[in-house]
């Protein structure tokens, strides 16, 4: 027997009705994102492994370990095969797709929005898989656009806000931190260095690797017994420049008057080395270990590293996968009393053993489904073969209500309409039918 296939791991299927709540959440991100003036964008699924190594840098773990990435098939022998590589995160794609197609020379400030699948080869576990789904948006311009002020960070910071309240996300944290500009964090990474010197032997493993390679990282170790020497450790904040100071400063302030309330986290250095400046993650307690809801930041150099014009920018993404967990949790928490499913479920009551009489009960079904549906309800149709046990079982299952429709209902055009909540049974003429179910 050959062998049962299924989905590789770290990938899922997304079944119904759990992809209504998919379909719910990416409809509120785009209606908040229409109110902020943003558009969507959509960059194709697979890059030149370059812009990845150029753009996210090629020391992160994301481009050093975790990406699926293939030769192309070379089109002549003389040609090099391209590397290509399945997007591990959607910021590089869309400043690329910027700098491809001249978006700053219009002088304007660019809001781009994204929703689509991202791929990173990480250890699978809740909340974490190796195909997942971010909903993400850019803001980005040349300077005269006024991409680089502290303004545009605090009003994707209060979009955001806006965004997982009207989700309905309660309990979250926002934490945010600067990393300054690329000088600053050089004068700051030797800080670091210095200070680890006499300390590192005493951390664990990783640290000690960190330590010579890029020390910045230590900040993000979790290791229990490593945490009160972090905690020594020079904080990035002194290493800024006043200008970095000031743009901090500034974006503090908006948050403050907007009432977008935030704690500061110095050690949120993120794992993508395009950021500049401000950097920010929203957390929420209920996710366990992969607690990021969403992650962002600035990234004022990006562009200019990867072929392009100076043009500053700020953006961030959510992990969709991680939305849902979170309002699944709270769902169940809630066990909302309002009844669910749709709006009804026709059980036609038919002879099994007279095919043409179950025949034209059946196609008076589908004649009332097909009136129903057609007003706009949401109807499932059941099988006039059933006996009425059957049908009772099937549509408790699904809908609110079920719609008898037997030979004496067909003749008479009075239905009779069950209401599972209630229990209550009601006599309804056809013509009233649609208006009855949709109350
Ligand atoms: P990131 O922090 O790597 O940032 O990912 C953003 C979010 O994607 C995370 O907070 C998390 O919710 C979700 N996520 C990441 N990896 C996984 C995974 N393996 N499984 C499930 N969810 C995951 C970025 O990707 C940046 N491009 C964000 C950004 C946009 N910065 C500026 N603009």
């Amino acid at each position: 027997m050959s062998q049962t296939l299924k989905a590789v791991r770290g990938t899922r299927d997304l079944l119904p009705p759990e992809t209504e709540l998919w379909n719910r959440i990416e409809a509120t991100a785009r209606s908040v994102f229409a109110r902020y003036h943003f558009g969507e964008i959509r960059t194709p699924i697979f890059e030149d492994t370059g812009l990845f190594a150029r753009g996210v840098g090629a020391e992160t773990d994301i481009v050093s370990k975790e990406m699926y990435t293939w030769e192309d098939r070379a089109r002549a022998q003389s040609e090099k095969p391209q590397s290509l590589t399945l997007r591990p995160e959607n910021t590089a794609g869309v400043v690329r797709a910027y700098i491809e197609h001249k978006l700053g020379e219009s002088g304007q400030l660019q809001k781009l929005y994204y929703i689509g699948p991202q791929f990173r080869r990480e250890r699978p576990q809740k909340g974490r898989y190796r195909q997942f789904f971010q909903i993400g948006a850019e803001v980005i311009g040349p300077q005269s656009s006024g991409s680089e002020s502290p303004l545009r960070d605090a009003e994707v910071l209060e979009m955001l806000a806006t965004l997982l309240d009207e989700l309905g996300i309660t309990g979250w944290t926002l934490q945010i931190n600067s990393v300054g500009s690329s000088a600053d964090r050089e004068r700051y990474n030797a800080a670091l260095r210095e200070a680890l010197i006499p300390v590192k032997e005493k951390m664990c493993a990783d640290c000690q690797r960190r330590a010579e390679l890029n020390p910045l990282r230590v900040l993000d170790c979790k290791v229990p017994e490593d945490q009160p020497i972090i905690e020594t450790l020079p904080k990035i904040v002194d290493s800024l420049d006043q200008e970095s100071k000031d743009h901090f400063a500034a974006v503090i302030t908006a948050l403050d008057a907007a009432g977008v309330p935030y704690t500061r986290n110095h050690r949120l250095v993120r794992g993508l080395d395009y950021y500049t400046r401000t950097t920010f993650e929203f957390t929420h307690g209920g996710l366990g270990a992969q607690n990021a809801l969403l992650g962002g930041g600035r990234y004022d150099g990006l562009s200019e590293n990867i072929g392009g014009p100076k043009a500053p920018g700020i953006g961030f993404a959510m992990g969709l996968d991680r939305l849902v967990l979170t309002l699944q949790a709270q769902e169940a928490d809630q066990k909302s009393a309002s009844p669910q499913g749709i709006d009804g479920y026709i059980a036609p009551m038919g002879n099994a053993k007279d095919a043409e009489k179950l025949a034209a009960i059946n196609a008076a079904g589908l004649a009332l489904a097909r009136e129903l549906r057609r007003a706009g309800l949401r109807i499932e149709l059941g099988e006039g073969s059933f006996r009425l046990k059957k049908s009772f079982e099937a549509a408790d299952k699904c809908a609110r209500r079920i719609v008898i429709l037997g030979e004496d209902e067909l003749a008479s055009g009075i239905l009779t309409v069950k209401d599972f909540s209630t229990s209550v049974q009601t006599k309804v003429p056809r013509a009233e039918l649609a208006e009855f179910l949709r109350n």
